[in-house]
């Protein structure tokens, strides 16, 4: 930067605080300026090692929000999430349960890849993120949720549901059922996809995507509700009964 010490003093005053999500992500009310101001966060030392920020995707519209862990290797090298083997599986899971990905957005507890330091200069191996980078990329998902207002909620694994149900929450003992929460209407947590993949062998690959797909299932289930009770009450309001497109 050019200038006096001085002037460069007063340049940093206004400058945004990289190393606070929510300074960053404050007063921004869009997903596409909030991408933005997120691809600059230093809030932990992940961005050091990881080859950018990956922010959420999907449509703003979209009533179902999935929260996954963190981007992976692919992810961190496309920019997007969900764009390997986990978001692969994913995208198996919502067809079978007839939930199509359009309506959906998808985005990490955590927003940069975080490698195994053993692995430098070998695979680029996933490593799970602490709490207190969990805690520091909060804002970001807080954020997303504010600005989307999802009817539904959707942690996928115990990072996301950590990050927002409270560290006590127990993926294994609530998988699948309502939990009251002040986040959106309807709010589940279900396994992550990565413990399919790593399944031990293929019948049991088999019965937990069976398990996790169950568990999209009841979620399209509430999707229908929720559409079911927002034509009702379009149609109730015209006087008339005719169906109002999804998700318009
Ligand atoms: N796993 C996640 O939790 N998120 C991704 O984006 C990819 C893999």
């Amino acid at each position: 930067m050019k200038g006096s010490a001085k002037e460069q003093q007063k340049f940093s005053a206004f400058a945004p605080d990289k190393t606070s999500a929510s300074n960053l992500a404050a007063g921004r009310s869009s997903l596409i300026s909030l991408r933005r101001a997120a691809a600059g966060c230093q809030a932990c030392d992940l961005w050091k090692n990881a080859t950018q920020t990956v922010f959420g995707e999907g449509s703003p519209k979209a009533m179902i929000m999935f929260v996954g862990e963190q981007p992976g290797d692919r992810e961190d090298l496309a920019g997007r999430p969900f764009v390997g083997p986990a978001g692969n599986l994913l995208g198996e899971a919502l067809l079978e349960a007839g939930i199509d990905p359009v309506d959906i957005y998808v985005t990490n507890a955590v927003k940069h890849f975080k490698r195994a330091p053993s692995e430098r200069g070998k695979r680029r191996i996933h490593k799970k993120p602490r709490y207190s980078e969990i805690q520091a990329c909060r804002p970001w998902l807080d954020a997303e949720i504010r600005t989307m207002r999802p009817q539904v909620l959707v942690c996928l694994g115990a990072t996301a549901a950590q990050s927002l149900l409270g560290k006590a929450f127990s993926v294994s003992r609530q998988r699948g059922q309502r939990i009251q929460s002040p986040l959106a209407a309807y709010v589940f947590a279900t396994v992550h996809q990565s413990s399919i993949l790593r399944a031990p062998d293929p019948a049991s690959r088999k019965a937990q995507m069976q398990a996790f797909v169950a568990d999209l299932k009841a979620i399209a289930r509430v999707r229908s509700e929720i559409l079911k009770a927002r034509n009702g009450s379009r149609a109730d309001h015209r006087g008339g009964n005719r169906l109002e497109p999804a998700l318009s």
